[in-house]
């Protein structure tokens, strides 16, 4: 398994936090990913100048790290054929390696309390109404607590929500999940077999490329622009391809705030449904607009159509609370998929998430509100201190799509991580291998925490000096473009 230049740069992650010379540092981050098995014998690592430029170093501090390793036994450097991890001689065949390589996922698992993180956007810290639910609820008596498909109450609920915004939709239609991102797990387990086809957007949600991923399918990306989803573009894909699942974020999509226009939503539904594509609507941020008339969902326009949501962005991802909803024969089938994984949600906090949705007007006025604050804050401190880099408003949503006037955004990102700020590069979130140039920040901290990371993100800017970058092709994906 070789891995490409962006996916080495996320696993390396924050390789230079720590004490000690920059080598050292990058030789033992490199050690311990091929401990891990992630660098297994045989793979090539990048030339010396390459990885130099993606990681914003001088390149003698990979020549050492590489001298170190090699001195160690751990990595071969041979004229011509480059550096590679040494040869284990009787080194079992490793498993396919399907772990994420995803930033985002990566500055979860490695949490460091003097980096400001804006690359995962959620909401920092759950509304009060939250932990007053948890001392409300009263669990039941008589019940053994296993709920594949979801609690009847919450199914309930979420079933309601969908017909306050105009889809008719009863409690068998939705499947309870833990948060959005199982949701999409589930769907691509049953819908997905390894090498088959997914539409994907370009860019799009880092977390469902990463699980089309672990299903080994192909994925089939079409470019979202300033108006969204290029729609013609989509339904070439479908026709060409007929792929096994299409998946979507067209209101207030991630990461570009775009929201698609009703006319080209059913077009696309329509599409999908005359050549059979299971078309799946990703719903977890579309009702944060900041201003104008909800848009309907997809599923306004088809009943075939898959939406899958989760209350993790309107109240707080800590709930760990989603659905899916669509057909009931195929919420059957994703409940006993389901049950096979984990015999259902917890059952706590799907009683708190059925009381939530009673308060769900006012919850959401509210995290509306704080978004559109923090969003003209980070715009009003971005446009005061990196006046060069290009930030055009978000209709609602969580980030802010940006773009930089020169350099990449994975070299970027590495500098910018030393000076005390997580941002999420561009690229790891487009499988058509653009979007280098680009950056996704969120804008969902306390005031004073956003402004010092526009200061640190200013700091690093000053001392950038962009390389030639890793370039395009260099996703973790190995997409075939339309
Ligand atoms: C578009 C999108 N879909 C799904 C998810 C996963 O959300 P959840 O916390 O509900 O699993 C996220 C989280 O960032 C997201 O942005």
């Amino acid at each position: 398994m070789t891995p490409a230049l962006d996916e080495l740069v996320a696993w390396l992650g924050r390789w230079s936090a720590g004490r000690g010379p920059m080598y050292l540092l990058l030789a033992a981050r490199v050690r311990q990913l091929i401990d891990e098995g992630l660098l297994p014998p045989g793979a090539p690592l990048p030339p010396d100048r390459r990885l130099a430029t993606a990681l914003s170093v001088g390149r003698t501090t990979v020549v050492a790290a590489y001298d170190t390793l090699r001195q160690e036994g751990r990595l071969v450097r041979r004229q011509g054929s480059g550096t590679r991890v040494a040869p284990a001689a009787l080194a079992p065949p490793g498993p396919r390696v399907v772990e994420t390589s995803n930033p985002m996922f990566l500055h979860l698992l490695e949490p460091s309390d003097d980096v400001i993180l804006l690359s995962c956007a959620a909401p920092p810290s759950p509304p009060a109404l939250v932990a007053e639910s948890y001392a409300r609820i009263v669990l039941p008596t008589d019940d053994l607590g296993y709920h594949p498909a979801g609690l009847p109450v919450l199914r309930a609920a979420v079933a309601r929500r969908y017909e306050a915004r105009g889809v008719p939709t009863g409690p068998e239609q939705i499947l309870v999940t833990t948060g959005a991102q199982q949701g999409i797990g589930l769907l691509t387990r049953l819908l997905v077999a390894p090498g088959d086809a997914v539409l994907v957007e370009a860019p799009t949600y880092p977390g469902a490329l990463d699980l089309f991923r672990e299903a080994a399918a192909v994925p089939r990306p079409v470019p979202v622009g300033p108006a969204g989803l290029d729609v013609a573009a989509a339904v070439g894909v479908l026709e060409r391809h007929r792929p096994a699942l299409a998946y979507v974020v067209p209101h207030l999509h991630n990461p570009t705030g775009t929201v698609l226009p009703p006319l080209l939503g059913r077009r696309l539904v329509e599409a999908a449904e005359a050549y059979g594509v299971p078309l799946v609507e990703d719903e977890v941020l579309s009702e944060l607009r900041f201003d104008g008339d909800a848009v309907p969902p997809l599923s306004s326009y088809g009943r075939e159509v898959i939406g899958v949501g989760s209350l993790s962005k309107c109240v707080w991802g800590g709930l760990r609370t989603g659905w899916v909803r669509g057909p009931a024969p195929l919420i059957a089938r994703l409940a006993r998929l389901k049950a096979l994984h984990d015999l259902g949600s917890d059952v706590p906090g799907q009683l708190v998430a059925a009381r939530l949705f009673d308060s769900f007007a006012p919850l959401l006025r509210a995290r509306v509100a704080e978004l559109r604050a923090g969003h003209d804050l980070l715009r009003a401190e971005l446009a005061r201190r990196l006046p060069s880099w290009e930030c055009p408003p978000a209709a609602g949503g969580q980030t802010l799509w940006v773009r930089l006037p020169y350099g990449d955004g994975v070299s970027f990102a590495q500098l910018a991580l030393r000076h005390g700020v997580a941002v999420l590069p561009g690229s790891t979130m487009d499988a058509l291998g653009g979007s280098t140039r680009m950056l996704r920040l969120h804008f969902l901290l306390a005031p004073g925490t956003l402004t010092e990371a526009v200061r640190r993100l200013a700091s690093a800017w000053a001392e950038y000096v962009p390389g030639t970058g890793p370039g395009p092709g260099g996703t973790a994906l190995n997409a075939i473009t339309v």
